[in-house]
Parts: C-alpha cells; sequence; structure tokens
C-alpha cells in the first residue's frame, strides 16, 4: 500500500473509533444505571434526633411528599433521623454552615445559639398545654423571635410539639423537690436547664439525648426529665420505672432551616417551600397528640412504668426565682413574657365562658 494511502486509512480509523467513544459517552450518561436522576435535582438534607416511628419523622416524611409532590423534579428531599448527622448541637452547627438543609432543635439548646430562646426554656411558663399552644401558635408572640435568628445563620420556620417535660429517676417516685436532693439528673445542654436542676435541689448533667439510655444503664445519672415518648421511643421505660408528672416545662422542638438555602431559593420556590414546613408542622401535632397517648399506655402496661402526680406548687415555688433572673439580666424579653401571661388569661376566660354555657 502506497504511503499516502495508509495514511488516509489510518486517520478514517481514528474518526470511527472517535465516533464510537462519543457514542458510548452519549449512551452512558444516556442509560447508565448508576446515574441517579437525583444528580440533576438539587438535594434537600432534613435531619433530626428522633427515630423514623417518632411523630417528628412523621411529620419529616409529610414535607418530603409535598415538596417532591410540588417540585420534584428539581429537589430531593432527603431525610436523616436518629442522630445520623450528629447530635442536636451538631446538626444546629452544620446547619449554620449550609450542610445540612433543615434540622430539628430543641428549644433548650437553641438558647446557647441565639439568646431570645431563653424566654420558652423557663420552667412553669407555661399552665398548662392549652395555653403552650396557644402562645405559639400565636404569630404575634412568637414571630419577633422567630425571625431573629437569621443572624445566627438560621430561619425558624416552625415548632414541633414536645408535651411537657416531667422527671424519671431509678430511686423512685419524684413527690417533691426533696425528692431529688443528691440525684444525679441529665439535662439538656442550656444553662436555664442547668440552673433549674440547681434550684430543684438536683445534681444537674448536662448531656446529649443519645447519650442518656447508656448513662442511666450504667449508672452515671438516676434519671432524667422528658416526654413519656423517651421512656417508649428511645426505650428508658426498660430501665427507669418510675414516671413523675412535675410538668415543669412545655419546650418546643424548633425546625430551621439554613439562611444559605433559602438565601438561593428561588421565589416561587420559597413559598412552596412554606407551604411545606406548615405541612410538617400541622402533621407533626396531629401525630403527636395520637403517640404520646400510646406512649402512657405502653409505658404503664407493657413496660412496667409507673406514673404518679405530685403537687406541682413546690416545684413551682423553688424556680420562680429564675423568671426574676433571666427578666432582669435580659429587659427586652419583658413584652413576650407579658403578651404570655395575657394569653393565659384569655385562654382560661375562655374556658370559664365554655364551662358556663
Ligand atoms: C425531646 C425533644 C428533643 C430533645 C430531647 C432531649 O425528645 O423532642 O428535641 O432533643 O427531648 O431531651 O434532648
Amino acid at each position: 500500500m502506497a504511503k499516502k494511502e495508509k495514511l488516509e486509512t489510518k486517520s478514517s480509523t481514528l474518526i470511527v473509533i472517535g465516533m464510537i467513544v462519543v457514542a458510548i459517552i452519549i449512551i452512558f450518561f444516556a442509560v447508565n444505571p448508576f446515574r441517579s436522576s437525583a444528580q440533576d435535582k438539587q438535594i434537600i438534607r432534613v435531619a433530626h434526633n428522633q427515630s423514623a416511628e417518632h411523630p417528628t419523622h412523621t411529620g419529616m416524611i409529610a414535607f418530603e411528599e409535598y415538596i417532591e409532590e410540588e417540585l420534584g423534579d428539581r429537589y430531593d428531599v432527603q431525610l436523616f433521623p436518629s442522630e445520623l448527622l450528629g447530635t442536636q448541637t451538631n446538626m444546629v452547627q452544620l446547619t449554620q454552615t449550609g450542610a445540612i438543609d433543615v434540622t430539628v432543635a430543641s428549644n433548650s439548646i437553641l438558647e446557647t445559639f441565639n439568646p431570645q430562646f431563653q424566654i420558652f426554656n423557663l420552667p412553669y411558663l407555661f399552665e398548662d398545654p392549652e395555653v403552650y399552644h396557644a402562645v405559639m401558635n400565636d404569630p404575634e408572640i412568637i414571630n419577633p423571635i422567630f425571625e431573629g435568628t437569621e443572624e445566627s445563620g438560621f430561619a425558624t420556620v416552625a415548632w414541633l410539639d414536645a408535651g411537657t417535660r416531667n422527671f424519671y429517676a431509678q430511686p423512685g417516685p419524684i413527690e417533691e423537690p426533696a425528692d431529688l436532693e443528691g440525684l444525679k439528673i441529665r439535662v439538656q445542654q442550656s444553662p436555664t436547664n442547668v440552673r433549674m436542676m440547681d434550684l430543684l435541689g438536683g445534681s444537674a448533667t448536662p448531656m446529649g439525648f443519645g447519650d442518656v439510655y447508656t448513662s442511666i444503664q450504667s449508672g452515671i445519672i438516676d434519671g432524667a426529665e422528658n416526654n413519656e415518648l423517651s421512656l417508649t421511643e428511645n426505650g428508658h421505660g426498660d430501665i427507669v420505672k418510675y414516671y413523675s408528672y412535675t410538668l415543669h416545662q412545655m419546650i418546643p422542638d424548633e425546625v430551621i432551616v439554613s439562611t444559605a438555602l433559602f438565601d438561593q431559593l428561588p421565589e416561587e420556590d420559597a413559598a412552596i417551600f412554606e407551604k411545606g414546613f406548615e405541612v410538617m408542622e400541622d402533621t407533626q401535632h396531629e401525630a403527636w397528640a395520637v403517640k404520646v397517648e400510646e406512649a402512657k399506655d405502653q409505658a404503664e402496661n407493657e413496660m412496667g412504668v409507673s406514673f404518679n402526680y405530685p403537687d406541682t406548687g413546690p416545684f413551682k415555688e423553688a424556680v420562680m426565682p429564675l423568671h426574676d433572673e433571666i427578666l432582669e439580666a435580659n429587659p427586652s424579653f419583658q413584652k413576650t413574657y407579658d403578651q404570655i401571661q395575657e394569653k393565659a388569661a384569655e385562654v382560661s376566660e375562655e374556658a370559664n365562658e365554655n364551662e358556663e354555657n
């Protein structure tokens, strides 16, 4: 074969090979089974510290379904329950950096990120769950606090029900503050909660939620304080058999969203996300009401936990100085504090009217 002919054959072979390679690349990207369609979508990471059976997770599933129904071509909502992405404190920090988009954090630990949250951590702030719900559902009271968190790197978009907090300790039922003396009681990592325990006479042991089970089991602590779902969903009722209705706090969980996400969401999408948070909140509240009743029944009848109902008066009296301490240190809280008292009066007036009719 002449030299020129040889060169021509070689270059046409290269062209064919080149075309085949391009075709393979195109086909590969079009049909590659390992390439999830989610790659084209923005992943929205939603994290919390409860189990996948907890009402909070039920709320998250409702959010995922709503967003994916409305905007599923562009967003892939992924849920990470059970502290998979860290403790609540870690998750809040990751939300501030934008590594997590949405997280649920107890109002207790949020006070270390933004002092305004302190107000809802005060013991015996709410008379009963009706007042607590009426306050949390009143935008005039909560919006100034929720809207003030942007400077901390997140927006607060919803509140989730976490019921009432009560003591449970293995040595025995707590009937009066004196029963807490000498007991090591786990509290959330919040200065307000540590101070509350000091005033009640117990020894406050702050730690993350995920460490409580083994700490009780190994005797590092004598007990804790939380709602009834911690007995069932977190298994604390397997090792602690006394649960005392001191009703000392009603602390909401807050849903926070990274400002990094909100800043880049197109306006129409942001409106749909806002609606998604409402769906999440409503679903969680409904699921909570059902699940808390089931938890009481299960703890008492299947786990052998006994409940007692102490006179809450002496507990309240012991911790009331904390209200003054917090208000004196933060005079700007007074307005919210007064609004809460007014709301309490309204709720009891309505209840009285209903009783009369
Ligand atoms: C409740 C609350 C959680 C919180 C936990 C705790 O379960 O819903 O958000 O982490 O108490 O005591 O740490």
